[in-house]
């Protein structure tokens, strides 16, 4: 297939809805291969099925230590080789910061810090490997790695203090291994969302429970704060998933060749956290 990003092989995580779905969509429209990684067979069913025959799924918790090893190896198995990362897969667990126990604490850096820490430790190898083989014959090929993060991390937001703080670190890890990975050509950059129409930000009333372990985590947001959420947006609207794809997909053309260790804020100008 031609298409800007013909012969890619991507990972996008969380893809089983909302913007990781949405990013699968997006990549493999325009020629890409997609590893489809989350913990929703079903979900990641109805997403891979929508990809005309370019993607794979990976059923996976990505807490759980093995996981990122077995993405990977599907990746090569399947394709034979890695060039894009998206690391999105998420969910909130808010609660105000006095009354916030550890656990809500572990378990949001678990997803958003320690499962995308680990993915691109497990996709370094195969990574690395293959930019010294491009070097080592002359050529310049970029490959791309982008972190899903949140304009709460960026900028905190009331009764996240979790969440702002995970999605912060994963600012640090980005730009950190911007400058270890810079010279190998593979560019590293983040994307903080605003507020897009998602389970994670539909109304509570009817966004359901996420499972995770032994806990059923409420998730959306009071009708309320979800109105005055979208006043503020200067666009006057929350984001689509593939709006929010967008985003995503131009830091992993080739039209972000030299955009590198940035956190590009797609939230319809919002300059502030959502409540
Ligand atoms: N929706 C927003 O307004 C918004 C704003 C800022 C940032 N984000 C971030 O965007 C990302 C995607 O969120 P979304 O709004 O599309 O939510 P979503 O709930 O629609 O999709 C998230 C997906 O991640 C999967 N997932 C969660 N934990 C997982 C795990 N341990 N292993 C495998 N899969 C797992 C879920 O099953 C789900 O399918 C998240 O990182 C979120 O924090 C969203």
């Amino acid at each position: 297939m031609s298409g800007l990003l013909a012969d890619r092989v991507a990972v996008v995580t969380g893809a089983a809805r909302g913007i990781g779905g949405a990013t699968a969509e997006l990549l493999a429209e325009h020629g890409a291969r997609v590893v489809c990684v989350d913990l929703d067979g079903d979900g990641l069913a109805r997403t891979v099925g929508s990809l005309g025959g370019r993607g794979v799924a990976v059923a996976a918790d990505l807490t759980a230590p093995a996981a990122p090893a077995e993405v990977v190896a599907r990746a090569v198995d399947e394709y034979g080789r890695l060039d894009i990362v998206v690391n999105n897969a998420g969910y909130t667990w808010d609660g105000i910061f006095h009354k916030m126990t550890d656990e809500q604490l572990a378990a949001m850096l678990d997803i958003h810090l320690t499962a995308p820490f680990r993915l691109l430790r497990a996709a370094a190898p195969v990574l690395r490997e293959a930019a010294k083989r491009d070097a080592a014959e002359g050529r310049e090929v970029f490959r791309k790695v982008v972190n899903v993060t949140s304009i709460a991390g960026t900028m905190g937001n009331v009764g996240q203090a979790n969440y702002a703080a995970a999605k912060a670190a994963l600012t640090g890890l980005t730009r950190t291994l911007a400058k270890e990975w810079g010279p190998l050509r593979i560019n590293v950059n983040a994307v903080a969302f605003g507020f897009v129409q998602t389970r994670l930000t539909a109304d509570a009333t009817e966004a359901g429970t996420f499972e995770h372990g032994d806990h059923r985590i409420p998730l959306g947001i009071p009708g309320a704060v979800r109105e005055q959420a979208a006043a503020r947006i200067p666009l006057g609207r929350p984001a689509t998933p593939a709006e929010a794809a967008g985003g995503i997909f131009l830091l992993c053309s080739p039209w972000s060749n030299f955009v590198h260790g940035q956190v590009l804020t797609v939230a319809g100008g919002q300059a502030e956290g959502m409540s």
